[in-house]
């Protein structure tokens, strides 16, 4: 295949549960993703923003990514706090960008991937991206109602899983690349508990 993600040799070592993970959407996964996404559209801009604020409700420690990427303390909490909601949006715009490029996967994939990269540079651990999909789900519900069915929850979140576990292979190649180019690792903050990945 002439996938371009593909042709970066050697690809990071994955956990084969991950591979699992990035099994394709079904062609009628995809259809019902790109129907509901009609709806969900006309509300993008208030989705975005309830999903990111109950984001950092759950796992606050996700703020602390956006306070490390911009060198700010808590005082500088209220300006910040745009930008976090502005996050929001742009994970929104992004997933707009993936359903538009559901019958493209080498595109769809390249897109993951590099945004993977990217996080690597804005200290946003593979971890936290997991955090992401269930209050995507619980923003769309009000949009949707009842024609957010079992079977069309289960396809936006297969959507999600591939996208991370893409956006997560994309961030663990820029950590190896980096490292082998003798850059310093990701700064982890002493009261970080967890691992990276
Ligand atoms: C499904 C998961 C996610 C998606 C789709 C996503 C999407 C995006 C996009 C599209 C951008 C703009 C990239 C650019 O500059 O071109 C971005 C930036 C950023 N993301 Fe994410 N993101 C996700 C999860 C996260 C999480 C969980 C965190 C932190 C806990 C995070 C932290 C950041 C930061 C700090 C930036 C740079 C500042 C900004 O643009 O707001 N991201 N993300």
């Amino acid at each position: 295949m002439g996938c371009p993600v593909s042709a970066l040799a050697p690809r990071p070592a994955v956990d084969p549960l991950e591979d699992i993970a990035l099994v394709n959407l079904t062609d009628k996964q995809k259809g019902m993703i790109k129907e509901s996404w009609s709806s969900i559209q006309q509300d993008i801009t208030r989705a975005g923003i309830i999903m990111f604020v109950r984001l950092f409700e759950s796992h606050p420690e996700c703020k602390e990514v956006f306070f490390e990427f911009r060198g700010v303390d808590d005082t500088e909490m209220l300006r910040v706090n745009k930008e976090l909601r502005a996050h929001g949006l742009r994970v929104m715009s992004f997933v707009e960008k993936s359903v538009a490029r559901l019958h493209e996967p080498e595109v769809l994939e390249k897109l993951a991937f590099d945004l993977g990269r990217k996080h690597y540079g804005y200290k946003a651990i593979p971890k936290y991206f997991i955090y992401v999909m269930p209050e995507f789900i619980r923003a769309i519900q009000p949009i949707l109602k009842d024609a957010l069915t079992p079977e069309l929850e289960d396809a936006w979140k297969a959507l999600f899983v591939y996208l991370t576990g893409m956006m997560r292979q994309g961030y663990l190649e820029e950590e190896r690349r980096q490292r082998k180019a003798g850059a310093p690792p990701t700064i982890e903050r002493p009261d970080r508990k967890h691992s990276a990945i």
